[in-house]
């Protein structure tokens, strides 16, 4: 049985005092001991609010560079968020797959890079609408994923999170319906347990990101292959995202 995982993605919101507020006041409450909770949060936070942080809770980065090192202006690499005591990463959100164009070769070198200086990706991947209207999403997904982690022997494997987030469903208001989730992370677990077996598969942690929201939490986390959820808006008010992990 995979792990189960309350995620939030905070991308690019919040001054460090807000997000300092927050995290002192997520270190009061409670959840289930055995949800992990991780705020994925901006570089320029991550130090300070790990020191905050209580056990329990993961500090994450949003994304790292696919080079190692050297002349790339106002990147950051896996080895400086490795070194600043940073154990997971964000890679391949579908705002950084838009906006970003990182492609499926770009990401294979972070993910690359990520797991060099072992830290746990979790990789996004997830369809636009048109793709999913034209029934071409199972495809694309499989795409996704074969291109930027199938070259991943199968202990490296082992150590990543996926995130299935249709890009719909971001940012929108609109959630996948438990079925079409579930429908999604099957197909997922499948393509997995095809190349690195079942054993593999199982463990993987799949979670479910677009809308996560403390009233369809639990309808979405009741599946049998939703293993958590990577969660943007709501996880930036307290009681929405406490109630989100609550939720299992
Ligand atoms: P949302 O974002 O929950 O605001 O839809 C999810 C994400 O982009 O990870």
């Amino acid at each position: 049985m995979a792990r189960k995982i309350a995620a939030g993605n905070w991308k690019m919101n919040f001054t460090l005092q807000q997000a300092e507020t927050f995290i002192n006041d997520f270190n009061k409450e409670s959840w289930p001991a055995d949800v992990e909770v991780m705020f994925a949060v901006p570089f320029p936070y991550l130090m300070a609010l790990k020191a905050i942080a209580r056990p329990g809770i993961t500090i994450a980065a949003q994304n790292c560079s696919d080079h190692e090192e050297g002349a790339y202006t106002g990147e950051v690499s896996a080895a400086m968020l490795a070194s600043a005591g940073i154990s997971h990463v964000i890679l391949g959100h579908s705002e950084r797959r838009m906006y970003y164009q990182d492609s499926t070769t770009v990401l294979k070198d972070k993910v690359d890079l990520a797991l060099a200086h072992e830290l746990v990706p979790v990789f996004c991947c997830g369809e636009p609408l048109e793709v999913r209207n034209e029934g071409k999403h199972f495809d694309l997904v499989r795409s996704q994923l074969q291109e930027s982690l199938f070259h991943l022997t199968g202990e490296a494997l082992g150590k990543i999170v996926i995130a299935y987030e249709p890009v719909w469903a971001i940012g929108t208001g609109v959630t996948a319906s438990p079925e079409q989730a579930q429908e999604m992370h099957a197909y997922i677990r499948e393509v997995f347990a095809e190349a690195y077996g079942v054993s593999i598969a199982q463990q993987l942690p799949i979670l479910y990101g677009g809308s996560v929201k403390a009233s369809n939490a639990q309808s979405l986390f009741s599946q049998a292959d939703v293993n958590g959820g990577l969660v943007g808006g709501a996880s930036l008010i307290t009681s929405e995202f406490l109630q989100i992990t609550n939720s299992f």
